[in-house]
């Protein structure tokens, strides 16, 4: 005896500058379509750290994940990503900014000018929703911000503004980062911003800057031939020249 099985599958497919594609599908037996993954995917360090994210949603979260990536056009041999829970010491490293509870996934030894596919897949009891996203490593190249950003008095009224850069970048030597300075301040209310750089060591003197008034400093790093995005900005330092 065959049972019949009732389901609906819903297909969106979006295609970015004919080259990324997203494409999000679910499929359910209730009545209820389930919540999608929203997957986001970065490559912390060129070439071999890249995570993808997606929030937890808040209610009626899924039974489980399921998390796979291939060679777009090697769609047969599929490798797991290796999930991240939320609230684990790692994902408190890379999310700290933000109160949602985020998963993880880590994609090992990715091929460098390469189309990838994951595919993250949300199960529920009587549903599943996959999205799936393709990227190619040197599109989606995005450092962490630069630490210990300082700022001091230099040479008489002038500033310098120091930074390390950030330490899960591990390939220095090889891929080595650029960074640029916004610094803000308000004049009678009216916010005030400057973008200076890109700089390639770790410290700028800047000149003249006005007494008694406070400023405040943010750098970020990017890689030196341009791949993917600049990091976010690091937390503002304030300094006043006296
Ligand atoms: C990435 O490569 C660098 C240098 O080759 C190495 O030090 C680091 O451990 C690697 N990281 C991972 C996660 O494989
Ligand atoms: C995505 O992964 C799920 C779970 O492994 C699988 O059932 C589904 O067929 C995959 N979708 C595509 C389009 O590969
Ligand atoms: C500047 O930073 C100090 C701590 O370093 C803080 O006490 C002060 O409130 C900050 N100033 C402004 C205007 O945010």
């Amino acid at each position: 005896m065959v049972r019949g099985v009732c389901a609906t599958v819903t297909l969106l497919l979006c295609v970015l500058g004919g080259q990324a594609v997203d494409l999000l599908r679910v499929t359910t037996t209730s009545g209820n379509p389930p919540s999608i993954p929203q997957v986001h995917c970065w490559c912390a360090s060129y070439p071999n750290v890249t995570l993808c994210s997606w929030p937890e949603p808040s209610q009626s979260p899924p039974i489980r994940y399921v998390a796979t990536y291939s060679e777009r056009h090697r769609r047969t041999s599929t490798n797991q990503c290796h999930l991240i829970q939320p609230g684990s010491s790692f994902s408190a490293l890379t999310s700290a900014s933000s109160s949602q509870p985020f998963w993880h996934c880590y994609l090992p030894n990715l091929k460098l000018l390469t189309d990838y596919i994951i595919n993250v897949t949300a199960v529920y009891s009587d549903a599943s929703s996959s999205h799936l996203a393709s990227f190619m490593l040197e599109d989606i190249v995005k450092p962490d911000p630069p630490v210990q950003v300082r700022v001091s008095p230099h040479n008489n009224r002038n500033l310098l503004v120091e930074w390390s850069p950030p330490p899960t970048w591990t390939n220095m030597d090889i891929f080595p980062l650029k960074y640029q300075i916004l610094y803000k301040w308000e004049n009678r209310g009216t916010p005030k911003s400057v973008n200076l750089g890109p700089f390639e060591s770790t410290k700028a003197e800047l000149k003249g800057l006005t007494p008694g008034r406070p400023y405040f400093f943010q750098v970020c790093a990017k890689e030196l031939l341009d791949l993917g995005e600049c990091s976010d900005w690091s937390s503002p330092v304030n300094i006043t020249i006296s």
